[in-house]
This record gives structure tokens, sequence and C-alpha cells, in this order.
């Protein structure tokens, strides 16, 4: 067997040379199709992956299609097999977390994009209070019947695990404290017990509420039901549907363009066995495949509107601070007025809506393709208002979801005394292989993307589009003047941090 250096060093080179070789996509006009793209099983395009459920796209259209990369990521996988970046047997990471990170994230890696930086919420004594309402974890607070908050994460427990792994199936409870403006947790349920604050293992039982958190944030938020369950779909509609002179599709282009290929390379690179995430995460990848195919038929699309998602989690009336919702709500207003906006050039009533068949079968095929379907967004009938708060829905996906999901984790998830992505019952810490490959995967998700802020007013069919784009652009630049006037915060979404969509 190689030695460990040596492995290490060449998964290194290979990460930051796709990180080098990748340049922001240039959203070009679209064209038409040749043929519809189809929706099958995602074992028939991926055969080592025996999901049956989760449908995507048969093919990538002529206009995404990169041989380069495609050949690239098949060499790739092929190269798990006969020298993949994971070692039996490696010792654990150093204790000291800035240590284990200089080790893992070099010189090289810092040239292209800088170290993660420890959120003070991670600081000294854990503030698990703060990070359900703010970051990349906020999305899991809910209230239950008896009036407490809570997370609850106790379906993780029916998943496979790694060999000598902690369940992660557990539940949080939070409530409000003194002041009442903030929460703090009150109760962790699982495997260690019922853990308190104050008792011996309350810290433990912290780490391992946050490791449940994270692998659902990476697996189940992230891929499945960004990427697979709603961004393929978004995606086959809008192709097949609209036409590419349809106003709807110019709209909706520069945050669709590229997924197909994408998640081609992507499902390949990440959920092949010995993929990213059976190498990285707590779950087998037999327990993975599950988790994705249950997690799939759960879905509920409500998640992709930040005002009925709250509503839905009993957050409306709390009396504590929600900073992430009032972040992510402030965004969202600015993409419902474009997308409003926009429909009312080209639609002055529902009437008119409805009498355009293709913006009709779009919104039919969506539902058909999303699992449970879109009109708890759109509505039951096509209704301008409903039409318009699905297409805001939509872009928050591509933009604000995405990153919260994907790249916001960068600050968080490589802090693995805090935040670890798998907890040994033994009491080690992650091995440096398992560490380097989540560092080197991370890296990955940092690459330069087609930025949301940029005007996309060449995609418009008149004059009065390209004014609509050009003052979507105007309020995006508001709001980011607005937010860089508050104290600078990790967990907060800037507008000029965000990317038009979920592609590399
Ligand atoms: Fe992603």
């Amino acid at each position: 067997m190689l030695p460990w250096g040596l492995r290490r060093r060449f998964w290194n080179l290979i990460a930051i040379a796709k990180y080098r070789a990748n340049r922001p996509v240039t959203i070009p006009v679209p064209v038409d199709d040749e043929q519809p793209i189809g929706d099958v099983s995602l074992v028939s395009q991926f055969p080592g992956i025996p999901i049956h459920n989760i449908r995507v796209a048969d093919r990538v259209p002529d206009d995404e299609r990169s041989l380069l990369k495609y050949y690239f990521y098949e060499f790739q996988v092929a190269l798990y097999r006969i020298f993949g970046p994971m070692q039996p047997g490696m010792p654990d990471i150093p204790e000291n977390p800035d240590q284990a990170l200089s080790e893992a994230y070099t010189k090289a890696h810092r040239r292209c994009f800088p170290a993660p930086i420890l959120p003070p919420e991670f600081a000294g004594e854990v503030d698990l209070g703060f990070l359900a309402v703010a970051g990349p974890y906020a999305g899991y607070l809910e209230r239950t019947s008896d009036g407490d908050y809570q997370w609850d994460l106790r379906e993780l427990a029916r998943y496979e695990h790694h060999d000598g792994l902690r369940s992660l199936g557990l539940r949080v409870v939070f409530r409000a404290d003194g002041s009442g403006s903030k929460l703090a947790p009150a109760l962790i349920d699982c495997e260690l017990g019922e853990c308190r604050p104050g008792d011996a293992n309350w810290e433990d039982a912290k780490r391992l509420a946050l490791c449940a958190a994270t692998n659902h944030v990476s697996l189940v938020r992230h891929f499945n039901w960004v990427h697979l369950a709603v961004g393929g779909p978004f995606a086959i509609a809008t192709r097949n549907c609209l036409d590419a002179r349809h106003p709807l599709r110019r709209l909706l282009w520069p945050h669709m363009f590229g997924t197909q290929y994408s998640n081609q390379i992507v499902t390949k690179g990440q959920m092949a066995r010995g993929g990213d995430f059976d190498s990285v995460f707590s779950f087998t990848h037999a327990g993975m495949c599950e988790l994705f195919e249950d997690t799939y038929d759960a879905y509920d699309i409500t998640v992709l509107d930040p005002d009925r998602d709250a509503a839905r989690r009993g957050l409306d009336s709390a009396g504590f601070d929600t900073p992430s919702l009032a972040n992510l709500r402030a965004i969202f207003d600015v993409l419902h007025a474009h997308a409003a906006r926009y429909l009312a050039l080209y639609y002055p009533t529902d009437r008119a809506l409805r009498a355009d068949a293709a913006v009709v079968d779009w919104l039919a095929t969506m539902d058909r393709l999303v699992p449970n379907g879109v009109r708890a967004l759109s509505g039951e009938d096509v209704t301008i208002a409903g039409t318009a708060r699905f297409v805001a829905a939509l872009l928050h996906l591509a933009t604000v979801q995405h990153e919260v999901l994907g790249t916001g984790l960068w600050n968080y998830q490589m802090w693995s005394q805090v935040q670890p992505v798998r907890v040994y019952r033994n009491g080690r810490r992650l091995p440096v292989d398992v560490y380097q490959r989540l560092v080197n995967a991370n890296f990955n998700l940092n690459v330069k993307r087609a930025a949301l802020m940029q005007d996309f007013g060449y995609l418009a069919l008149d004059a009065r589009a390209a004014a609509e784009f050009r003052a979507f652009q105007q309020e995006l630049e508001e709001l980011q003047s607005r937010l860089t006037k508050e104290p600078f915060a990790y967990w907060r979404i800037y507008p000029n941090i965000l990317e038009a969509n979920i592609n590399a």
C-alpha cells in the first residue's frame, strides 16, 4: 500500500487542479432542444447507486455538455477504486483544531480560497441556542405540540451507520431563556441518554446533535432536496415546456442552465460507492441510499418559501429573535418582487396567464416531477400571484438556499471539535483521511460560479423586460448596502456572495 503522504498529496493536487480549472459559466441565450428531456430513475442512469424512486434527466442537453469535465469525473470515480483518497488504519487528526486544519488545508489550497474562520458561536462553550436560529441549521427549528421548540432528527436512527459510530437519531428541545429573546437547549435525547445542561456528558451531546444536523444538511437538505428533488425537475420542466423565446423561460434560464450536466457529474462523484458521501459522513453506502429514498418521498416544497416555512414550523409568533429567518425573508422579498413585476409585463390578468398553455403545462410538469408536488406554493389554480410566489421560491432555491446549505458550511463543518461529521463511540477523533476528504469536498464547493448580481438584461425579449432585470439588480444592491451597515456575521447571507444557480 502506498504511503499516506503520497496519497494525500495526489488527491490534494486533484482538488486544487479542479478548483483552478473552473471558470464561471457565461449563461448563453437559450435555444430550443431538439428532443424533450426525459425523466428516469436514478439507478437507471447511475447503476452503482441503487435508488429507484428519485427521478433524474435521461441525458445532458447539448448546450450543457462538457466532455472534458465528464471524463475528468469518470477518471476520478475510477480512481476511487484503484488509488482512492481513503486509507484504512489512519491515525486521528491532531487534537488542536488549527493544527488539524493546517495539515489538511495547505498553503496551495489557501492561495485559491481563504481558510475557514471559527464563527463566534463555536468559540468557547458552543451556543446551540444561537445556532438554532442563525446559520446553516436554522431550518430545523420547529414548535412542538406542548409549546417547546425542537430539532427532531430521530429518523436518522433508521439508516445504517459505519461501524463504531454513535447513532444520529436524536432530538434537541429548546426553550426561550430568561430574557425571552434567545433560545437555549434544555434537553438532548440521544444515544448518550437524556442529557441536560450541567450533566457530565452535555458537551458531548451537543457535539452529537451538531453532527446529526450537519449530516442532514449536506446529504438531505443540500444534495437530495436542492439538487435532486427540485433542481433537476426545475431544469427539465423549463426546457421541455417553455420554448426558447418564451418570456418565463428567459426569466428562469440563468437559474437553471447547467443543472443536468452538473447534477450528472456531481451525483457520481458524491453518491457512488466510495464517493464523498459514504467516505466522509456517518452513513454506509446502503444507509445513505435509503436515507435519500425516504427523504425524497417526504419532501415538502414549503421549505422554499421562508414565510410559509416559518408559519409551518410555528415560528411566526415566537417571541425570541430569529435572525436567519429575517435575513432570508429580506432576500426573498426582492426575488418575489422581481418575479411579480416581470410576470405583470406579460400577463395583465389571471385569465391571460391561464390562456398560456405553456405556463400551465410547466406548472403541471413541475407538480408531477417534484415529490409531493408544488401546489402548496403555486396554489391549486393557475394565478399570477401563485406563479410569482412559486417562481420566487425557485430563485430562492437556486441562489439563497443553495448557498446556506452548501458553501455556507465552510466556516462551520471544518471545525470537527465542535461539529464533527462522525462521532466514534470509543471517543477517537476523525481519522486523517476522512477529515482530508471532508476539507477537499468543501473546498471544491467554493469554486467561482456565475454570480447572481450581474445584468441578465441580454436575455430579455424586449426593452421593458431588460429594464426589469436591471431593476432587480438595483434592488439587490440596495439590500446589499443595507446589510453591510449592520455588523458583519458569518451566518448572514449577503446578495453579493450569491450565485445565479446551483451549478459549477
Ligand atoms: Fe450544490
